[in-house]
């Protein structure tokens, strides 16, 4: 069975809309309470960015998710020393190291594990030695899938972004290869394979068949869908569809 990951950063893009400077009262929608629901509905674990502008989760958002989560959190976090010390501190079950661009609207590339290489390999280790499972995002790249092994990363994340924009062009059978050739190399070196980013209710149907899946870590899309169905309906049916 492939485990489903609900990114919920955008229920705090959503409150973070109105209540940006609010010390409290009415602050809605809360991501706690939207995590406990994803969870009832069949979430496997839950993701959040603490992304370095707090844009939208915020330290207590990790913290209160710390507590309450029921299945397995996972902190996405650019590889800073300020990020890794947050991480260690809050013992999550599950980190994924993203590259992180104050610009961008959404987390836009891969991890070069290539060219921060000691900066990753001291966070992969620091994770490794605390117990929390370190996950790259990285491209469907040989050459970071390899690195990733060498520096004793137990988990990769295929960015699915470029299959996923390539959808509908000539382009996606290519970037289809591309992941599926990553995902057999890494899991021949013995890593863990997750991906994410961009997958939605339509292309599920063909990105559930690339090889050795553990985890799909889905935000934009699901929480899309739970603006008309709730976020159950919604995580429910991403479920029914990653494992028909
Ligand atoms: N995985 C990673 C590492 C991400 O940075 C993101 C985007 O925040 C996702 C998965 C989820 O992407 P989407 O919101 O497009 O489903």
């Amino acid at each position: 069975m492939i485990l489903l990951g609900v990114n919920i950063d955008h229920c705090a893009t959503l409150r973070q809309a109105r209540y940006r400077d609010s010390a409290g009262g009415q602050v809605e929608p809360d991501p706690v309470a939207l995590a406990e629901r994803a969870e009832r509905a069949g979430a496997d674990g839950i993701t959040v960015h603490l992304r370095e502008d707090r844009r939208h989760i915020q330290d207590r958002d990790v913290w209160r998710l710390k507590e309450s989560c029921a299945t397995r959190l996972n902190l996405e976090m650019a590889c800073t020393e300020a990020m890794t010390e947050f991480a260690l501190n809050l013992g999550p079950q599950a980190v994924c190291i993203v590259p992180e661009n104050r610009a961008e609207v959404t987390t836009e590339g891969g991890l070069d594990v290539v060219g921060g290489r000691e900066r990753v390999e001291a966070c992969v280790a620091a994770m490794n030695r605390a117990g929390i499972e370190a996950s790259l995002f990285i491209g469907p790249d040989e050459e970071q899938v390899r690195l990733a092994a060498d520096i004793g990363a137990p988990v990769v994340e295929l960015h699915t972004g470029a299959y996923a924009n390539a959808y509908a062009t000539p382009g996606r059978r290519a970037e289809f290869e591309r992941l599926r050739e990553a995902a057999e190399l890494a899991h021949g070196l013995g890593i863990k394979v997750n991906a994410g980013h961009g997958i939605n209710y339509v292309n599920i149907a063909e990105v559930r068949t690339l090889p050795h899946l553990n985890e799909l870590n889905i935000g934009h899309s699901i929480l899309s869908r739970a603006v008309f169905t709730g976020i159950e309906e919604a995580v429910r049916e991403m479920k029914a569809r990653m494992n028909p």
